[in-house]
C-alpha cells in the first residue's frame, strides 16, 4: 500500500489508478478504524478495481469545545490493516496540507446541513462538506463509500454532489454493530464499562420504536414520544435529540412510512453518540 501525504502526487497516483476506465473506489475515513470502516473497503473491493482511502482528522468539523485534540489516533495499526483489506493507496496528508495558509473557501450545504447534527453542532456539516469536496478533487474517485450510521452526513453529501455535479457515485453502506447492538464508533473508545452498558440505550430505543412500528403505529408523535420516555429514564443518558424525518431531506416527518430515518443522538458521559434506523 502506498502511502500519500501530498495533494499533488494523489492526483498524479489518481490519475494512474483510473486509466483504461479502471473503476477507482473511495473510503474517506478519520482513523481509528473499525469493522464499520472495514465494511465499506470490502464493498468498495467487490466494486472497483482498486481502492484509495483516507485517513485525517478534519478540524474544520470539530467545534471549539469539541473532540479534536483527544480524537483516538491510531495510525500505525489502521494502515497495517488497510494494506491487509487490500487498499492500493491511503492519502493521509498533514492539516498544512489540506488547509495551507490562506486558504478561505467552504462548501455551505444550506439548508440541510443545519439540520439533526447539524443543529446541535454548528458549522460541523460545513466542515464534512468541505473536507469531502476536497478529497474528491484529490483523490477524484469513481465511487465513494459512506456509512449510513451517519445518515445525516450521507444525506448532506448527496447533495453536495448533486448541488455541484460532482462525477462520481455514492454508495450507502449498512450500520455496522458489536454483537450487543451498539452501532461501532470509534468514539466508544471512549466509553469506561459503565457507559458501555448504558450506551446500549440508544439501540434499545431504536428497536422497541421499530417494534411499534411493525404493530401498526404510524403517528411520529406517538412513535417520539415513547422513544424520549426510554431514553429520559435510561442511566447515564442525555438525550440531544430524538426525530422523525426523511431520509433524504432530513425534514421531520408526520407519518413513519417507508424512507423515513429515525435518528438519536446522545451524551453518555462526556461522549455524544449517534444511531438511526430506516423504516422498511
Ligand atoms: P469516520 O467517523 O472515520 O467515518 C468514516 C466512514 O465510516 C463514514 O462514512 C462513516 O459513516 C462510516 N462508519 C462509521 N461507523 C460505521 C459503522 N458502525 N457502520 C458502517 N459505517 C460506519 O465520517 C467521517 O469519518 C468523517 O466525517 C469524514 C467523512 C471522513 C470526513 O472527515
Amino acid at each position: 500500500m502506498r502511502i500519500v501525504e501530498k495533494v499533488s502526487e494523489m492526483q498524479q497516483l489518481s490519475r494512474e489508478l483510473r486509466a483504461n476506465n479502471r473503476l477507482l473506489g473511495f473510503v474517506p475515513t478519520m482513523g481509528a478504524l473499525h469493522e464499520g470502516h472495514f465494511s465499506l473497503v470490502r464493498r468498495a473491493q467487490a466494486e472497483c478495481a482498486s481502492i484509495a482511502a483516507s485517513i485525517f482528522v478534519n478540524p474544520l468539523q470539530f467545534g471549539p469545545t469539541e473532540d479534536f485534540a483527544k480524537y483516538p489516533r491510531t495510525f500505525d495499526s489502521d494502515c497495517e490493516q488497510l494494506a491487509a483489506e487490500g487498499v492500493a493507496v491511503l492519502f493521509a496528508p498533514t492539516p498544512a496540507e489540506m488547509y495551507p495558509d490562506g486558504a478561505t473557501t467552504k462548501v455551505i450545504v444550506e439548508g440541510i446541513a443545519d439540520r439533526l447534527d447539524g443543529a446541535s453542532r454548528p458549522g460541523h456539516f460545513t466542515g464534512v462538506a468541505t473536507v469531502v469536496a476536497k478529497l474528491f478533487h484529490i483523490v477524484q474517485p469513481d465511487r465513494a463509500y459512506f456509512g449510513q450510521k451517519d445518515a445525516a452526513q450521507l444525506a448532506v453529501l448527496r447533495q453536495m454532489v448533486r448541488d455541484l455535479n460532482f462525477d462520481l457515485t455514492i454508495v450507502g453502506c449498512p450500520i455496522m454493530r458489536d454483537s450487543d447492538g451498539l452501532a461501532l464508533s470509534s468514539r466508544n473508545k471512549y466509553l469506561n464499562t459503565t457507559e458501555r452498558v448504558q450506551a446500549l440505550a440508544l439501540r434499545q430505543t431504536l428497536l422497541h420504536i421499530e417494534r411499534s412500528i411493525a404493530g401498526g403505529e404510524r403517528q411520529s408523535d406517538a412513535l417520539l414520544q415513547q422513544g424520549t420516555r426510554i431514553l429520559r429514564e435510561a442511566d447515564g443518558v442525555k438525550l440531544d435529540y430524538l426525530a422523525a424525518v426523511d431520509a433524504q431531506s432530513l425534514l421531520p416527518v408526520d407519518r413513519a412510512e417507508l424512507g423515513t430515518l429515525i435518528a438519536v443522538a446522545a451524551w453518555v458521559g462526556q461522549t455524544r453518540l449517534i444511531d438511526n434506523l430506516l423504516v422498511e
